[in-house]
């Protein structure tokens, strides 16, 4: 299957089974907008959830935080996004659309990056076992080549960002000679500026409202209350604040599913360091971030760390988390050390004392920040396309399974009677009872019990309980597992004991 027809399968997947939907769909959507069906939002807590047992649960100097989305608009000016959170745009004259200019750099590298990953896959399958990527990488001409393009365009690229330099974005895209996808024209506007921040109003009166801006990122939320949380949980240095909340940009590229939305919801959390240990800590959360996302175990080959060229405003160093998505390496997750910028910044709008005083050396200072910063929806998506696959069986026939990390399914066990007679169905609704107290569970009576076994794999359940006849004797009954399709007859204990050992939450998240 072609990449584009397997991210065509994960969209249509993701509406079929009640995982996403277009944002307003009977009134033709909302573009670049989602909602989120039964299945998609139990998924979505439970990576939610994963977070934050990780982040806030698992480490007593980190504290979880609400804060709302309208703030003060100073707030934007402080934090720099009123004046430097733009998107340098670019139109095409004969297909009059609009696209982000260093995004089609990025997918013209990106075209590049993806003939380097299908020669590395061809090698691998050559010579197996045998096969030493790195020395691979280093050797063959081809990708030689391909990387030392990439570096070329790199350097000008990140010179043009870098300085600001528009029109040398132009420039480029000409050189590269990059065609508009929908028109194939090379007739290229000038290239401008976009705020991303969408605008509101805030009171009753015409002449009394305030402007204001929903929030592009939960990051201020958390700088604004570091004084109240400071004060009130009185942690020391080093600490942490995190959030999950909604984030809004009016994003020009708006495609790639959920990928980039308008309305999406950020996992960051803030950690307020010494002055002159934001090296150490940037290195030990980079660390610490990739060995959460390899607990998923959706493969260690498909994330990638990629150092920023161009840094932002607030930061001294940063990379991202990329990962393998259906349409190639992407980011997905932002490690940042954003030094003392925001709190000094907010100290200085808002005139307020923002300082931290160590009792241990007497002394007050303005902490540093390492935050660490990955879009939900983004983590949604990694999940779900990876998830997703299409197997063929011994006896030839196929099924569409999500292969989901057991512990982030949305619905963990079914219970299914054999036949819907014979007292099949009063027994399972009993056992169901049992379950529904710990996991997530669903109940199936209809159709043959292989149709509905291929509909629980095609919602990524991993255990179907089947009750039948035996089960009226003794209150054994089969556990099917989604992933092997291996059936075991157990006891409803046995049962319960080997999925709360399999979902142990110890297991997947000691790292
Ligand atoms: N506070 C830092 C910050 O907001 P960012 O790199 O702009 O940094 C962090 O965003 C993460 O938020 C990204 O790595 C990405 O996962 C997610 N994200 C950003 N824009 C997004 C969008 N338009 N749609 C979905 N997710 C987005």
């Amino acid at each position: 299957m072609s990449k584009e027809d397997k991210f065509k399968k994960v969209i249509s997947h993701a509406k079929e089974y009640g995982f996403v939907f277009q944002s307003s769909e009977i009134y033709d959507g909302l573009s670049a907008v989602y909602d989120y069906g039964q299945n998609g939002t139990d998924l979505k807590n439970n990576i939610k959830d994963y977070w934050l047992k990780a982040m806030v649960q698992l480490n007593d100097n980190i504290v979880n935080i609400d804060s709302a989305i309208l703030m003060h608009p100073k707030i934007w000016k402080a934090s720099g996004h009123v004046d430097a959170f733009n998107d340098p745009l670019i139109d095409n004259k004969d297909s009059k659309k609009r696209y982000r200019a260093d995004v089609l750099i990025e997918d013209y590298i990106s075209k590049i990056d993806n003939k380097i990953q299908k020669e590395i896959s061809k090698a691998k399958k050559k010579f197996g076992e045998n096969f030493d990527k790195e020395q691979f990488v280093s050797t063959n001409s081809r990708i030689l080549n391909y990387n030392n393009k990439i570096s070329d365009i790199n350097k000008v690229f990140s010179e043009a960002l870098e300085k600001d330099d528009l029109k040398a974005l132009k420039k480029l895209i000409e050189d590269l000679e990059i065609a508009c996808p929908v028109s194939g024209s090379k007739n290229w506007t000038d290239v401008k500026q976009f705020n991303l921040m969408f605008g509101t109003k805030l009171g009753a009166s015409a002449e009394s409202a305030m402007d204001l801006y929903l929030r592009p990122e939960t990051a201020q939320g958390i700088f604004v209350n570091f004084l109240n949380v400071q004060k009130t949980s009185r942690l020391k240095i080093p600490f942490g604040i995190a959030q999950i909340g909604k984030a809004f940009r009016n994003e020009i590229v708006a495609r790639q599913f959920i990928f980039r939305m308008r309305e999406f919801e950020q996992m960051e959390m803030q950690f307020f360091i010494k002055p002159g240990t934001q090296q150490e800590w940037y290195a030990k959360w980079k660390e610490n971030r990739l060995a959460w996302h390899l607990s998923l175990g959706l493969g260690e080959d498909n994330y990638r760390f990629h150092d920023h060229d161009k840094l932002a405003h607030y930061a001294d160093a940063a990379c991202d988390i990329e990962f393998n998505f259906p349409f190639g390496f992407k980011e997905l997750e932002g490690i940042h050390s954003r030094t003392d910028f925001d709190l000094t910044s907010h100290e200085k709008f808002s005139s307020k004392k923002i300082k931290y005083f160590d009792t241990l050396s007497n002394e007050s200072f303005t902490p540093y920040v390492l935050e660490t910063s990955i879009g939900l929806d983004r983590m949604f998506l990694a999940i779900f396309s990876k998830s997703l696959i299409e197997e063929k069986l011994e006896d030839g026939s196929s099924r569409t399974v999500l292969k989901f990390p057991k512990i982030l399914a949305p619905k963990k066990v079914a219970v299914l009677p054999l036949l819907k007679k014979d007292g099949l169905p009063e027994l399972s609704k009993q056992i169901l009872e049992e379950f529904k107290w710990d996991y997530n569970c669903v109940y199936d009576e209809k159709d043959a019990i292989g149709r509905r076994y291929r509909r629980q794999d095609a919602l990524g359940t991993p255990y179907c309980l089947t009750v039948d006849h035996q089960s009226l004797e003794d209150r054994t009954i089969t556990i099917r597992d989604r992933d092997t399709m291996k059936q075991q007859r157990l006891t409803v204990q046995e049962v319960k004991n080997k999925i709360k050992t399999e979902l142990d939450l110890k297991s997947w998240l000691t790292f």
